[in-house]
């Protein structure tokens, strides 16, 4: 949510940015064509104006004058023959004129390549901050049906891996609920109360990936040996706490985990459970819960 607050933030200041910087060039643009100078520009122009039409030619056209000619080599003819009418009088350019335009070119091409660059840098900030919307780690995860959930963890020996979260899921015992409801905080509660544990992967010592271990039960990290059962309770090895979870709720029979939001796990010493290893540890030996 706080990344889109700033998507809008950014898409509302590099649209303040570009309308400052056209009301800037226009501003320029018109300060330059309608100027002293330009009044100068004005006045010289309505005085060519005014000499060019005094010179306009008043006598037979240009057509008119070749066919008399012609008739009168011919010799005869209506048409008197008529003397040339003075051309016109080259008038030069205005050379203040000139300049405007090519001020104005620079100045519109300056102003257009810094729009495109701020566009190409709003363009790219947005992009890099615009939600995939993959519902990736991080988002609200439908992880499925919990009667499903619950049918593959059968499956899986009692572990469920969900990489998509980069969380576990396990069966929680619904015995050991009345516990549960002294230690962990509602968002929690929610999945075990479905019957389902739901532990990020990240172990809370120094965050090793934590895996399972089949045959004691238990997860254990293969960095620095902590222990934990298969609701996250820490049983041994340096870990602070037990692993941490997210918030969840269950909507429509399905487990939705918020992956956005970690959950720290349970202190040391808590035991909800009661589940002790089923076997031999995949590593080292649990120390007993300190
Ligand atoms: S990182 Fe897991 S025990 Fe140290």
């Amino acid at each position: 949510m706080n990344g889109f607050f700033i998507v809008i933030a950014v898409v509302v200041l590099v649209v303040l940015a570009a309308v400052a910087l056209l009301g800037a060039a226009r501003r320029r643009d018109t300060d330059s064509a309608t100027g002293s100078l330009s009044r100068e520009s004005i006045k010289r122009d309505r005085a060519a104006r005014k000499e060019a039409a005094e010179m306009v030619p008043t006598g037979p056209s240009g057509q008119e004058v070749e066919r008399s000619v012609a008739l009168e080599r011919r010799g005869g003819g209506d048409l008197e023959p008529v003397a040339a009418a003075t051309p016109a009088v080259f008038v030069p350019p205005d050379p203040e004129a000139y300049d405007v335009s090519r001020r104005q070119f620079l100045n519109r091409g300056v102003i257009a390549m810094m729009g495109l660059s701020i566009a190409a840098f709003g363009t790219a900030i947005v992009g890099f901050l615009w939600p995939s919307g993959s519902g990736g780690f991080g988002s609200k995860i439908n992880m499925g049906k919990v009667t499903d959930l619950q049918a593959d963890i059968g499956k899986n020996n009692g572990f469920l891996y969900k990489p998509d979260g980069r969380l576990w899921i396990t069966s929680y015992p619904a015995s050991a609920l009345p516990k549960a409801e002294q230690v962990y905080a509602p968002a929690v509660l929610n999945s075990l109360k479905a019957g389902l544990s739901v532990l990020y992967q990240k172990c809370p010592h120094l965050g090793c990936r934590v895996p399972s271990c089949n045959s004691s039960q238990w997860f254990e990290c293969p960095c620095h040996g902590s222990q934990y059962n298969q609701a996250g309770e820490k049983k041994g090895g340096p870990a602070p706490r037990g692993m941490d979870s997210f918030a969840t709720e269950i909507s429509g029979g399905n487990l939705i985990v918020n992956t956005g939001a970690v959950i720290q796990g349970p202190p040391i010493g808590t035991n909800t459970t009661g589940q002790e290893a089923e076997g031999p540890h995949c590593i080292g030996a649990a120390s007993g819960g300190h």
